[in-house]
């Protein structure tokens, strides 16, 4: 599609109950009340000149080029500072309005570059169209005066550069900043001629700023712009389409020349982002054409082999006889499928069925095992439904805001900034976190309770909020009466009313203050609407899934369910681990979480996909790579996961890997796991292909195809010729198909289509009948398994123990500017800010053991060893160390354990006892990484393929 400009009605749309009718230039409008002139003109059609206001921002009224007459009133007020009353007639042009605005437009353009035809925003810059607007001419004051012209530029940051002789001192960014970031980065230094735009004295690569570009996106000159713009020139064309990092699922428009991406610019209609994102989404893409793409398929006999380039057409071949080679072999449960949260819908709808299907067997798994599976489990139990309660809108309803293990300002920024708005607003905070996050306290925010409780003791802390709720009469009965179960209601509360389970009791082992902890509940239950918003600091523990039925608990027992404000809501770390999910991709699941022993769901696949279905649950993950250590299990199509760098203890999962006789990883690059592949399939970047992915709120949105994939098919393509290629047919045109097939077997998604999101937007499941148009909030008139379902949470201490040898608790995270195991954002920029991961630990644990800052330390589990840097910290608690999981080389997986959830065998990674000391070298497993990478990279440059 060409590029449209959205259109910016200079101020927020008003927030007033009433509606306020009144005439611009002789039109009439309507509109709510608390709406500025400067927008209700806009609705009526009129432009009126504008620079320091955008719809973005509440109004400033700095620059008065939007002055206006009144009817009946004196002078000239400023149109976006002026909030449009009944019956107002308003004039926007008259000859005297006209030398006022040329009048404003002449200083600044006295003291502006005149380089419109070289500079990069020319053709896309609001001080040219306002001279334009206004018919400036002249300069009356000529350009010789004391300007700005000289001012120096800061190309510090790797995305944008700052160039003050541009700046029309506006305000937008600094504003933008403040009310959409919420970062508070950016001020105005100085007065009257002297103020500048200035990022805390310093460049914007050292201040404050986190890079989301709020700023560079509403600057109005080219003093703010990014440098692609300047390196390449304005887009041509733009494609809407969903950001393929995080759950938040913002929506973007990717603008290009041609085949090239030159920005990606958030979409104001984004209804997870409203026109906001963070640096990965907005700035590193960079990774999608990045010279290490393999975009030809590979095989070789051995992983010691060099790879040999092959047709598509050799490659599916290969793979779908040695399938069918290893399965004579073998048996039909000796291979298995890997479904990826990266894909699209569509695409890992495929790949389970591709297993279920074509290889006979309900071995599939994805990599929503090793994060966000309790919560499945948990909401399952609890609710009756595998996903959050609320959307993300949801929050500005909320009073109180607890956020427990989960670090949104790093993992989901765009709902950081919006949960952030909230609590400027007045919202309070709770915050259950071992390390001290930003949240806890930043500008304008800070916690009312920050409880930093010790690894692996969530349960124990949720019940002992629980115990106050109930031995202090905060319950909310009615609600309860009404929409829970009773029996298990008594039962669960005569538990946490035990004595063992009160903040007292539990305060040495979680390391909570028991009065902190009181009065954090009492805060929770009495607060008003109060929403709990959760992370895999919750779920990657050995009860992750009695911590998420214990949130259920709580929020049932305070009421705090089914409306606006309220919820137990996980924060998805991918961009679509909640449809990997919905998708079927676990093993004892079909799409929409019902069980494949039930016979009638079954029958109807079967009668729907012509095939004879498995009513026994296959393997998970784990299952799989044990099965393969023990000889049973041998073959593995893995598309978009990379299970060495991201599966725990990971010398367990290379051996499982080394033990099969075919491994198939498709991906954007050669990953870790692929050092273990026999067959490289080249997968596609979001960029290159059309399909849905569903956010954190259950919002479908559409991913639309801006270039053509680089390897010639979309991973959904290769699935369905890997299906053919073993005999299953599959005969798809477009992804559009899938989905209806998506929709006819699956409830929950009976109502969607390709056709309704074009219309819609995005829609939140369940959209079907009942809701046609999408469930923004789940169980208002009751739960959807009908009562809410109370369950016993007994805190069972995780068997990883400290001890003498490992006496530190160590946890790990990651960062804003990485992503998971770092393989699109280590391939751009974002290098700059996290270019190895390091072990934040205590001053005081630092001090025990000899260890400087920067210095390099081992970390040592009885799992493995590795070394890295040490960072002290006093974010972090004594006898707890932190680290992030993005670069290979640093491997953290190899030092955590095998220990996982009870229920759904989700990774226990938040917990493992370790010992840190000073290191003079690498650790044996990293040199033997480095040498295996080598030889990888030997390889590749042999067969002349490239790689790193
Ligand atoms: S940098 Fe841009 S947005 Fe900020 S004050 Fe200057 S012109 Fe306005
Ligand atoms: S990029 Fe974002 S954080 Fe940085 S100064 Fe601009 S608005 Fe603030
Ligand atoms: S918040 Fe998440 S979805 Fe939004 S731009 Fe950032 S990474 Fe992408
Ligand atoms: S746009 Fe109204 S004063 Fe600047």
């Amino acid at each position: 599609m060409p590029m449209i400009k959205e259109v910016d009605y200079g101020t927020p749309v008003g927030g007033g109950p009433g509606i306020v009718a009144l005439e611009v230039d002789g039109i009439s409008v309507s509109v709510p009340s608390g709406t500025s002139i400067l927008r209700a003109a806009a609705v009526a059609g009129v432009q009126i000149p504008k620079l320091c206001a955008t719809d973005k921002l509440e109004s400033f009224g700095s620059c008065r080029l939007c002055l206006v007459e009144i009817e009946g009133r004196r002078g000239a007020p400023a149109s976006c500072t002026t909030p449009a009353e009944p019956g107002m007639k308003v004039r926007t042009q008259s000859p005297k309005l006209s030398r006022l605005r040329r009048g404003v437009m002449e200083l600044y353009i006295s003291d502006h570059p005149l380089d419109c035809l070289t500079c990069a925003a020319n053709g896309d810059c609001e001080l040219q169209d306002m001279a334009g607007q206004v018919g400036l001419r002249e300069v009356r004051y000529g350009y010789e005066g004391r300007n700005h012209l000289d001012a120096g530029k800061d190309e510090s940051n790797p995305y944008f550069t700052f160039d003050p002789s541009k700046c029309i001192v506006c305000s937008r960014c600094v504003r933008a900043c403040e009310e959409v970031q919420g970062t508070f980065a950016l001020t105005i230094q100085g007065r009257g001629f002297n103020s500048v735009v200035s990022a805390g004295g310093k460049d914007f690569l050292d201040s404050e700023c986190v890079s989301c570009g709020a700023c560079v996106q509403v600057c109005p000159t080219a003093t703010l712009i990014e440098k692609t713009i300047i390196d390449r020139g304005q887009p041509e064309r733009q494609v809407v389409t969903t950001c393929a990092y995080c759950g938040v699922g913002c929506l973007f428009r990717a603008e290009l020349q041609g085949n090239e991406v030159v920005r990606m610019t958030p979409h104001d209609d984004g209804k997870a982002n409203h026109g906001h994102s963070c640096v990965k989404g907005r700035f590193a893409w960079g990774y999608a054409t990045h010279k290490d793409r393999i975009i030809a398929p590979m095989i070789r006999e051995k992983i010691t082999d060099p790879w040999r380039e092959v047709s598509w057409d050799e490659a599916i071949r290969h793979t779908a006889s040695e399938f069918r080679r290893i399965q004579a072999g073998y048996g039909r449960d000796s291979i298995g499928g890997i479904t990826s949260s990266r894909c699209t819908n569509e695409e890992t709808y495929l790949v389970q069925k591709l297993v279920r299907a074509a290889f006979g067997s309900n071995n599939v798994d994805t990599c929503a095992r090793v994060c966000h599976s309790p919560t499945g489990y948990g909401l399952k139990t609890a609710f009756g439904t595998s996903a959050g309660t609320q959307d993300f809108d949801s929050v500005e309803d909320a009073d109180v805001i607890l956020v427990i293990g989960a670090n949104p300002t790093d993992a989901h920024p765009v709902f950081a900034s919006q949960m952030k708005r909230r609590l400027r607003a007045g919202a309070r905070l709770i915050v259950i976190d071992p390390r001290r996050i930003d949240l806890v306290r930043s500008a304008h925010v800070e916690a009312s309770y920050y409880l930093p409780l010790r690894p692996g003791t969530n349960v124990a802390v949720i019940n002992a909020i629980a115990h106050v709720v109930v031995t202090e009469s905060l319950v909310d009965e009615a609600f309860v009466k009404e929409r829970c179960d009773l029996a298990s209601f008594e039962q669960w509360r005569t538990f946490v009313a035990q004595e063992r389970n009160s903040p007292e009791a539990v305060e040495a082992a979680s390391g909570v203050g028991a009065a902190d902890l009181r009065a954090a509940a009492r805060l929770y239950a009495t607060g008003g609407n109060a929403a709990i918003y959760y992370g895999l600091g919750v779920t990657e523990h050995s009860q992750g899934s009695t911590m998420v039925m214990g949130m259920a608990n709580l929020a049932m027992a305070t009421g705090n369910l089914g409306r606006r404000g309220v919820g137990v809501n996980p924060l998805r770390g991918q961009n679509n681990v909640q449809g990997s999910c919905d998708m079927g991709s676990f093993p004892h699941e079909f799409s929409g979480y019902r069980h494949v022993s039930d016979e009638a769901t079954r029958e109807m696949f079967e009668e729907a996909w012509r095939v004879t279905l498995q009513g026994e649950p296959g393997l998970r993950i784990p299952n799989m790579l044990d099965a393969a250590v023990e000889g049973t299990f041998k073959g593995i199509y893995i598309q978009g996961e990379d299970l060495v760098q991201s599966d725990p203890n990971t010398q367990h999962v290379a051996a499982g890997l080394a033990a099969m006789e075919c491994v198939v990883v498709q991906d954007l690059f050669l990953n870790e796991t692929a050092n273990y592949a026999h067959v490289f399939l080249p997968g596609s970047s979001f960029l290159e292909k059309d399909g849905t992915f569903t956010n954190a709120e259950r919002r479908i949105s559409r991913v639309r195809k801006a270039i053509p994939p680089l390897a010639g098919l979309a991973d959904w393509e290769v699935t369905m010729a890997l299906s053919n290629a073993l005999g299953y047919a599959m005969n798809y045109k477009h992804p559009s198909e899938i989905m209806d097939e998506i929709a006819r077997l699956t409830p929950t998604f009976a109502g969607v289509s390709f056709e309704k999101l074009d219309r819609l937007g995005s829609v939140q499941w369940p959209c079907n009948d009942k809701a046609p148009n999408g469930t923004p909030v789940m169980h208002m008139e009751g739960f959807v398994r009908g009562k809410g379902r109370f369950m016993i949470t007994e805190f069972i201490p995780t068997d990883e123990r400290t001890s003498s040898r490992f006496p530190l608790l160590l946890t790990t995270g990651r960062i804003l500017t990485q992503y998971n195991v770092g393989a699109q954002t280590r391939r751009t920029n974002n290098n700059i800010w996290h270019e190895e991961d390091v072990l934040e630990i205590h001053p005081h644990d630092a001090e025990n053991r000899g260890i400087r800052d920067g210095q390099l330390v081992a970390l040592i589990s009885r799992a493995g060893e590795i070394t890295l840097q040490a960072r002290l910290t006093e974010r972090m608690q004594p006898g707890v160390v932190y680290t992030t999981f993005h670069h290979p080389l640093t491997g953290v997986n190899v030092v955590t354990t095998e220990f996982s959830d009870w229920a759904t065998n989700c990774p226990e990674y938040k917990v493992t006892a370790v010992q840190v000391r000073p290191a003079a070298r690498m650790s044996e497993w990293q040199e033997r990484y480095r040498q295996t990478r080598d030889t990888n990279a030997r390889l590749l440059h042999e067969t002349g393929i490239g790689g790193d």
